[in-house]
């Protein structure tokens, strides 16, 4: 055991060149640091100090199973903290992270996802059916504009379509508001804390906020909540440990954290599944033979294969409260420790061939907890992990079901940093070759039984 602390070695450009290389080229940049330093380097980033990466899983297991009370992943996210307010449970550590997550981890078990299946296919076919056949469209902003309908609907459990549209209005503006690269200037000048209390951002937030705030009134007053199944009305009926129901910022707070957390991640996805499925047409009919009987070990096997080699997330984060012995050096108080999904994930000990799409490897290897990490990992793994799995294995089914898609340039698309996740740098084109109408397919079934 060290007893002197140390930091891995690493790149001694200056700092703004090492923030440059990560916000501009971040994988050729880590698989740079990983061939010249080993499983575990350090670099610096402007405003945030030292980042050391780990991509052993040994350390990655070290650090998900360390003490959380040590290692912090809420100040990491502090950035957020305009948009997800203050009781998010992304900007929680210790003892009051944990009290959040329980509250918010019964709604969000796995079985209970089946649930929303009909919903999701439904929000799905509704969205296929408005492809032009025959002409060239972007996957990813229709998967957004998926999983942005199935949160409004699952997770706030709003049905009216009138207000679905209000809704859906004022929180595009605010995306688009927050995600634009002139505004994130603006919040870096500022930082988090002041940008909240400026009118131009409260203009774009508190739109939205009426309207959450408004949903939680409702649900409060139903008196046929417990017979709801969304994810608002499971919480407004749960529980603090002291018996005390969530307030109305702190419901309001931790709906904005899941459309935050799960929205564009979960659409990424799913235009990266579809862009590698297109160019590997015999996985695409090995799926669609799948899915016409019913069967999901292929469909599982894809998406698992696709969260592995496109992770929208590149590292996860967290900051040592003490110093920290991991991978054989003792770390210091005050810097991050970042498991590093995208290296682990590209291990060719772990995975052979590891930079080709090959779905296979997952009906003949499980994933492990270690070793296949999009999720993250330990007490703060992704709290809608088998939410998104589940989405992204119903939304995938309904377009290889109901779209023949091909992609409009044969060569793979790059990967590309938007805020912080790594999307398909053209926004995964497909050419729409035909869609079945929902009518054709309901006779097929007629037909059959
Ligand atoms: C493919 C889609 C998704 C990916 C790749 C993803 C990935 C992640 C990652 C990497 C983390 C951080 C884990 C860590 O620090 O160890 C996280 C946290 C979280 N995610 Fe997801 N996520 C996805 C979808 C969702 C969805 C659909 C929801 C909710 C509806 C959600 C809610 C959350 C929440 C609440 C946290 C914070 C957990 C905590 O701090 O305790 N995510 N997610």
């Amino acid at each position: 055991m060290p007893t002197a602390t140390q930091l891995p070695p690493g790149p001694r450009y200056p700092v703004a060149l090492s923030t440059l290389g990560w916000g501009l080229r971040p994988m050729p940049f880590m698989e740079r640091c990983r061939r010249r330093y080993g499983d575990m380097f350090t670099f610096r980033i402007l405003q945030e100090g030292s980042w050391v990466f780990v991509s052993h899983p040994d350390q990655v297991k070290q650090v998900f199973t360390g003490d959380p009370n040590v290692l912090h992943a809420g100040a990491a996210n502090h950035i957020l903290l305009p948009i997800v307010g203050r009781h998010s449970v992304l900007l929680l550590d210790e003892r009051e992270h944990m009290t959040q997550r329980k509250l918010l981890l019964p709604p969000f078990h796995g079985e209970r996802m089946q649930r929303y299946g009909e919903l999701m296919t439904e929000v799905a076919e509704r969205e296929i059916a408005s492809w032009p056949q025959g002409a060239g469209i972007a996957l990813w902003p229709r998967m957004q504009s998926v999983t942005l309908e199935v949160i409004m609907r699952a997770v706030f459990g709003i049905r009216d379509a009138d207000r679905l549209d209000e809704l859906r209005g004022r929180l595009s503006t605010m995306l688009d508001w927050t995600l634009d690269p002139r505004q994130m200037l603006f919040y870096a000048a500022l930082g988090p804390q002041r940008v909240q209390e400026k009118a131009a951002f409260r203009r774009t937030m508190d739109p939205v906020d009426e309207i959450l705030l408004d949903e939680v009134r409702r649900r409060r007053e139903d008196p046929a909540v417990d017979e709801r199944d969304d994810i608002l009305s499971l919480l407004v009926q749960a529980r603090h440990e002291d018996g005390r129901p969530m307030g109305d910022r702190e419901l309001r707070d931790e709906l904005m954290t899941m459309l935050v957390a799960g929205h564009e991640t979960t659409a990424t996805s799913l235009a990266w599944a579809l862009e590698r499925l297109m160019r590997h047409p015999e996985m695409l009919d090995r799926l669609r033979e799948e899915v016409a009987t019913g069967e999901d070990a292929y469909l599982d096997a894809v998406v698992r294969e696709t969260l592995r080699l496109r992770p929208v997330l590149p590292i996860v984060l967290r900051k040592l409260q003490q110093p920290m012995e991991i991978g054989g050096y003792l770390l210091p108080a005050g810097v991050s420790v970042a498991p590093c999904i995208h290296l682990v994930h590209r291990r060719a000990d772990i995975y052979p061939e590891p930079r080709r799409f090959r779905p296979e490897r997952f009906l003949e290897q499980a994933p492990g907890t270690y070793t296949w990490i999009p999720f993250g990992g330990g007490v703060r793994r992704c709290l809608g992990a088998s939410f998104a799995l589940f989405e992204m294995k119903t939304v995938l089914a309904a377009v290889i079901r109901r779209a023949r898609l091909r992609p409009s340039d044969p060569a793979p698309e790059r990967v590309t940093r938007r805020a912080i996740t790594l999307t398909p740098g053209d926004g995964a084109r497909t050419i729409v070759d035909a869609v079945e109408p929902v009518s054709a397919r309901a006779e097929l079934a007629g037909t059959a039984s």
